[in-house]
This record gives structure tokens, sequence and C-alpha cells, in this order.
């Protein structure tokens, strides 16, 4: 196994990284151009998003031919000298493995389409009459889960997009093209896998109606999916290569977590449950607004760090990433406390136990894009659901509301460098557009601006490395009835951590049990200040405090 735990890892969805040949679209060889600034940034691993040959209806997440590169984003050449160049600079590459689904213009698709029985038994085909799908599973994008195909009468399952059909797992030839596909990415250097939506590829003997749901309990930690991972493990030695892999785990449970990341089920490295990304949804719907229910969050934040303990499975932390909108503008203030609530954020989740991820601009305080209108959107999610609300009756400006805090795009616009137009990620008009306030907040700005968030995380990074409690130490709650204060401990042999993080834009008051001599502040986002035990914290200010004997 290699060491993950001291190790953060950096996410990067290319198309919106940094674009090399000014085509208005972020490539591969953008990535390679940004790699010492990665390495300043002290992360060791890259996860790349999707960039095989796709028609790009989900952004690559629908994959026509796993085994090369998108025109779009370079070539096969581009790739390798992107693991080496990154390797030279103690970096290891991760690919995002899309398994659960393909782009229906894979051959294999295609070739099933064609009446191939062969290719047909790769996908989910059943019977059905036209307006009569086999369930009434809901897609996650919006709409039924089952496209009708005439030649058959019959459906194709798709839990994504109808562009988007999902694989048949009970089928052995399927998996075993999959794990020939990880040895080929192997082959080539990469150092490890995220595995997308995966427990979602074990789907039920019977196909069901769904009367209290869209049909997700019927296939989310579906009945074989341990052994589904077990095998594309072992039969690939991914794990004998101390490969690093992290699952995506949709709508998941602590208790299976466990069984995935505990190293003796030989499995996966970590997972992603999103849970936590929940607490602002209204009846677990994201597109209807409500903020964030402070005492949930901390509550499912405690119970899945106390649920993966020592020697049982392992988190992966993280705030953003390509699907969830900005934090500093979710949870956070990205106007009056733009830089102390970022930074609050960040202490919050890179003190927890477990492998942290910082998603491309996270590290700047990037924000919600702010679109005003459907023209500038490109999600197909986005545009899918602005339909849906519209045919409910919903207000145009009341939809704009919604997807202004909840569109996937609100992560995917250019990351922002410097103060040139496009904000140094092209020369040319990007495919998507640059937020408004890339003339203040941009890279460049940050390596000059004393106290950046950019330093903030450089720090994060490095202390993680430094100081075992946090890599290795066991959780403790603490202030766990504060209405306002998300606190932990973290102990490890002699060494003890203290992370206070006021949530808030508010003055509260915290009163700290035990002796609090032998502790320094070792992380602040205002001045340092004295470990004692009664302390009023300022609007989002955030504390650690470090005993090491
Ligand atoms: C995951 C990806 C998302 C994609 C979906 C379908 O949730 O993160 O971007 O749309 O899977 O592949
Ligand atoms: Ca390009």
């Amino acid at each position: 196994m290699s060491d993950f735990k001291a190790r953060t890892i950096y996410q990067i969805y290319p198309k919106s990284f940094h674009d090399s040949n000014g085509d208005g679209i972020g490539d591969l060889k953008g990535i390679t151009e940004k790699l010492d600034y990665l390495q300043s940034l002290g992360i060791e691993y890259l996860w790349i998003t999707p960039f095989f040959t796709s028609p790009q209806k989900d952004n690559g997440y629908d994959v026509a031919d796993y085994r090369n590169i998108d025109t779009l984003f370079g070539t096969m050449k581009d790739f390798e000298e992107l693991v080496e160049e990154a390797k030279l600079r103690g970096i290891g590459i991760m690919l995002d493995m899309v398994f659960n689904h393909t782009s229906t213009e894979h051959e294999w698709f295609q070739k099933a389409l064609a009446g191939d029985q062969y290719y047909k038994d790769f996908y989910i085909f059943k019977d059905g009459k036209p307006g009569t799908p086999p369930t009434n599973w809901v897609s996650k994008f919006g709409g039924s889960a089952w496209e009708y195909v005439s030649a058959f009468n019959q459906y194709y399952l798709h839990l994504f997009d109808k562009t988007q059909a999902d694989l048949n797992w009970e089928n052995k030839n399927v998996r075993k093209e999959l794990v020939n596909v990880l040895k080929f990415w192997m082959d080539k250097g990469v150092k490890g896998f995220r595995f997308d939506v995966v427990n979602l590829i074990s789907k039920p003997e019977k196909y069901a109606d769904d009367h209290e749901g869209d049909g997700r309990r019927f296939y989310t930690d579906g009945p074989k999916v341990h052994d589904y991972l077990k095998e594309l493990c072992h039969e690939s030695g991914l794990n004998d290569d101390g490969m690093v892999t992290v699952g995506e785990m949709s709508s998941t449970t602590i208790d299976n977590c466990i069984r995935y990341s505990n190293p003796k089920e030989k499995e996966l490295s970590m997972c992603f449950n999103f849970h936590h990304l929940k607490v602002d949804y209204k009846d677990q719907q994201k597109w209807i607004l409500r903020n964030c229910d402070f005492m949930a969050l901390k509550k499912l934040l405690n119970d899945w760090q106390l649920g993966l303990q020592e020697g049982n499975g392992w988190n992966a932390l993280f705030w953003c990433n390509h699907d969830q909108p900005r934090i500093v503008s979710r949870f956070g203030d990205d106007k009056q406390y733009h830089k102390e609530s970022a930074k609050m954020l960040a202490s919050m989740i890179h003190f927890l136990r477990g492998t942290p991820y910082i998603y491309q601009g996270e590290e700047i305080g990037m924000t919600n894009a702010y679109f005003e209108h459907i023209e500038q959107y490109r999600d197909v999610e986005s545009i899918n659901y602005f339909k849906i609300l519209k045919k409910e009756g919903k207000k145009e400006e009341d939809i704009y509301r919604i997807l202004q805090e909840r569109s996937r795009d609100n992560s995917r616009t250019p990351m922002q460098w410097d103060d040139s137009p496009y904000a140094g990620f092209s020369e040319n008009e990007p495919w998507i557009e640059v937020t408004g306030n890339y003339k203040e907040i941009n890279v460049k700005n940050s390596a000059v601006e004393p106290d950046s968030i950019l330093d903030y995380y450089k720090k994060l990074v490095r202390l993680r490395k430094e100081y075992k409690v946090i890599s290795d130490g066991s959780y403790i709650p603490i202030l766990l009835d504060h209405e306002s204060v998300f606190s932990y401990k973290r102990t490890y042999d002699s060494q003890t951590l203290i992370v206070i993080n006021n949530f808030y834009g508010t003055e509260t008051e915290v009163e700290l049990e035990g002796n609090m001599e032998g502790y320094q502040c070792i992380l602040s986002n205002y001045e340092s200040r004295d470990p004692i035990n009664r302390l009023i914290l300022k609007p989002y200010e955030s504390l650690t405090f470090l005993k090491n004997e």
C-alpha cells in the first residue's frame, strides 16, 4: 500500500484548467505547463477527470473509447509526457474510470444496437412497450432511466443521461474488458484511479417499480458490488502495485464504506461520500433551496469520522469537485469574509482523519459563477433541469436563483490564473465563461498577497506531512452541542491537536475543557492566539492548537 494518509490529492477538470493551444478548451499540455505550480502546492497526486475519446455529452463521463485520448485534450504522447514530468516532481497521476456506463457511441453499444447479441449482453436491455418503461426508476439527470429502442421493442437502462448506457456487470466479459483497461493505463505509469459512481455497478436480480423513491435503493451498494470490486482489483493487480484508489459512492452507508476501504477487504483505498453536501437540500432534493443545516452537517462529519476508525476504513475528505458548487460561496461568505471563510472551511476539512482533496481553484478561493442566463450554462444536468423546472411551472427568475446555487457549472468555469483577458486560462474565448471576479481572485495575485488563501492551503498540505497526529491520529469530537462551532481533537502518541472553527460570520464564545498548557497555535486565519480555555471567536475564525511533547 502506498502512503496516502500524509498526502494531499489535487483534482483537475482538464477542460477548465489550462488551454495550451488557444482553442478555448483546456488540455493535457496545459496541465504539464502548470506542474511547477502544482508542485509548489506540495500535493503528491493529481486526479484528472476523464479525457478519453467521448462525444462530450457529459464532459467526458460518456466514454466512447477507454484506451484513447480525445483529440480535444491532446495525444497519447502528451499524456506520456505529463506522466513523466509529473513523476520528476514527485506527483503521481490518477485517472478517472467511468465503469458504470459507456457512451452510446462506444463501439460496444453501437454493435449492440446493430443486433450483435454478444455486445447486447454488455448492457441492460429489458422488454417494454413504447410509453411503459420496464420500471419507474428516475435518471439522476432527470426523466426516466430507460430509453426505448424500437428495433428491439426493448429499453436500455441509463442511470444518467440517455447517452450513457449502463454496463451489465453480471456479464463476465464486461468485467474482463474493464480489467484490461486498468492494466493498459497502469502500464503507462499511472499511480491510481478514481472510480466514477462505482457503488451503482451491481443491479438487483429483479427489476421492480420503486414505490418509495426513484429506484436508487435497488441498485445503490447493490448485492454483488463488493465481489465485483474485489475481482476488479485482484485481477488487475491494483493492490499489489501500491495504487491509490478512491470510489465515488453515491448515497452510500458507513458500513458499506468500511467494507470498501478496509485494507483487509482488498477493495479500495478510500471512499467519497456526499451526505455532508446534502445538508442544504430540502428532503434530499438538490433542486430545492434551503440554508445549510449546520447541526446536521456536524453530526454527519462526526458520524463518518467516528465510523471509519483505526484499522477499518478510510475517508476521502473534500468540499469541492466538478459536480459541486464552490464551497466559499456555499457555506462561507464570498464577499465580506472571502479570505476568512475560505480558510476556515479549508481547516475544517484538512485536519480531519482521511485524505484531503483540493479541487482546482479552491486553493485561491474561486467562487460560484453567478451566471444570469441559460445560454451561459453548458452542463447537461443544469440544462435538463432548467427545462424540467420550467415545465413544473416555476418562474424563470426562481430557476436562475436555483442554478446560481446548484449548477455544476459553478465549479467548471476556467481556472483563474491572472488578470489578463480570459484569466490566463486561454488566449481565446473559452468554452464556458470566466467568472466575473477573476481580476481580483487569481493565482498571480495570490502569489504576492500576504496571508493569501493559497498560502494557507500550502501550510495545510505541509502540516499534514509534518505531524503524524494529522495523518494518523484518532478523532475525538468536542463542543458537540455548540450551535456555530465545529471543533475536534486529534491524538497520536504524545501529540494532540485541537481544531476550532467558527462556521458563521458572527462572533461567538467557546469554553475549552482541560489544561491548555503546552499548546501552541500552529494555524489561524486572523492573528495567532494564545491557547486559553475561554475564547471569543471572530467571524469565521479558525484556530488550531498543537501540543507536541
Ligand atoms: C459522477 C461524475 C459526474 C458524472 C456522473 C456520471 O457523478 O462525477 O460528473 O456526470 O458520475 O458519470
Ligand atoms: Ca486546448
